[in-house]
Parts: structure tokens; sequence; C-alpha cells
């Protein structure tokens, strides 16, 4: 696969088929995703991938999590910033509305978009999963060489046929994860990331997300 195709058909599947996932091909995938640059070559990243058994348990906690009702965790990060602003806040708005009009969820059907929420933390039905964590001492340029990991590693699926979605939201439930996975009390998990193959017949893969145009966000000076 060329590098532009891996970059442009990589979006975020939010609805997966229960076709398995080789775990050998994942273990290539993150092992030549390690190539990803760092800042002094620190190599911040750590993974947890999680499939078969232990992810079922995983999921049949989560679920049980979620229908007795048990609130989130303390997280250990933002997740983002506490007031944002335009023109993110708008941005964010937009992703999820164009998201929600696919699966023809209403705004004011709060009940049915927490219930699609929810499917998160099915890892929209992957059968494999992985989690990112960082030790605590690092800071926000080591947090962006993991996210120069993940990326390598969601456009690596793609040219093993997989797709993925990144997932913040685990960190709102970093005890339950970092029980799950043991994580040593140094590290902090950032987020969780479902690998497998899209379903195309589901409506919420067809959403393409929109981008800003470049005149927002690119300067050329002295070109
Ligand atoms: C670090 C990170 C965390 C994310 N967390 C979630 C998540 O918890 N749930 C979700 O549905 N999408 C999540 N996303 C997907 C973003 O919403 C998505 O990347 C963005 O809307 C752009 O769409 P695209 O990935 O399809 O291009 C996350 C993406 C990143 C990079």
């Amino acid at each position: 696969m060329q590098i532009q195709d891996a970059v442009a058909s990589r979006h975020s599947i939010r609805a997966f088929l229960p076709t398995p996932v080789d775990p050998e091909a994942i273990r290539k995938v993150l092992t030549l995703a390690a190539r990803a640059p760092s800042g002094g070559n620190l190599q911040p990243w750590h993974i947890d991938v999680v499939t078969g058994d232990a992810l079922a348990g995983l999921r049949a906690q989560m679920r049980r999590n979620l229908m007795e009702g048990r609130e989130p965790e303390p997280t250990e990060y933002d997740i983002y910033p506490p007031h944002l602003r335009s023109p993110w806040r708008d941005r964010r708005f937009q992703v999820g509305e164009a998201m929600y009009a696919r699966l023809g969820i209403p705004r004011e059907d709060k009940a049915a978009r927490r219930r699609w929420f929810a499917n998160n933390f099915d890892f929209f039905g992957a059968p494999m999963a992985l989690f990112c964590s960082v030790d605590r001492s690092m800071g926000p340029p080591q947090w962006s060489d993991l996210g120069m990991y993940l990326q390598t590693v969601m456009l690596l699926l793609r040219g093993e046929g997989l797709d993925s979605c990144a997932q913040e939201c685990w960190a709102i439930y970093p005890v339950t994860i970092g029980k799950a996975i043991e994580l040593p009390p140094e590290r902090m998990l950032f987020c969780g990331m479902a690998i497998g193959h899209r379903n195309r017949e589901h409506p919420v893969n067809g959403l393409v997300s929109d981008r800003a145009p470049v005149e927002e966000w690119l300067r050329f000076r002295g070109a």
C-alpha cells in the first residue's frame, strides 16, 4: 500500500466485524511502528495488547460496570482543556453531530447518545485492542512522541488490511484498566485503541470527518 493511500484510508472505525486478527500481524506492526521518531530517541511508549480471554474478561467487566451505573473514575489528565474555545470547540461539536446524524440519533435523545457512547467500552466489537501508557515523569514532548507512535501503528494497520479507532475514553477508567493490565504505579494510561476489520455495512463507518481549510493553520514564509 502506498503511504498516501494508508493516510487517506485511515478513518476512525466504530463498528468492527468479529473476524479475528492474527496476533503475529499485530506484533509485526507494533515492532515496525517503533521506527517512529521520538525526541532524544526516548521511545517513551508502552503498549499492552489485549485479545482473546483477556479482552472478553475486560468487556464483561465494563458491561457490568455500566449496568450497575458505576461512576467514571477521576481522570489523570485533562482529555481536553477545561475551557475549550472556538475553533476547537466547534470542531469537536461538529464531528460529534456528524457522527450522530449518520446514526440517526438526534441531540435531544441523550439516552440513545449515551448508549451509543457505551459502545466505546465494547471496543466497538473489535477482536483486538491495545492500551498505550507512559511513565509519569514524561512531559508534553514525550506525550507527542506517543502520538507519532500510535499514528504509525494506525497507518501500518492499513497496510495489513486492518482498521482502528484510537480511544481516549478509557482515560475515564484509569483504575479499572490499570488493574486489568497490571499497569505499574509509575505509569499513566494515555489511551486505548480498537483494532480489527471494518464493518462496511454499518452507517457510522461512512463518516469522513471534516478538516479545517489549510488557511486556518498553515503559513508559508519566503515561498
Ligand atoms: C488520541 C485520540 C483519542 C480518541 N478517542 C476517541 C474515543 O474515545 N472514541 C471515539 O469514538 N473516537 C476517538 N478518537 C477519534 C477521533 O474522534 C477522530 O480521530 C477524529 O474525529 C478525526 O476522525 P478520523 O480519525 O476518522 O479521521 C480519538 C482520536 C485520537 C487521536
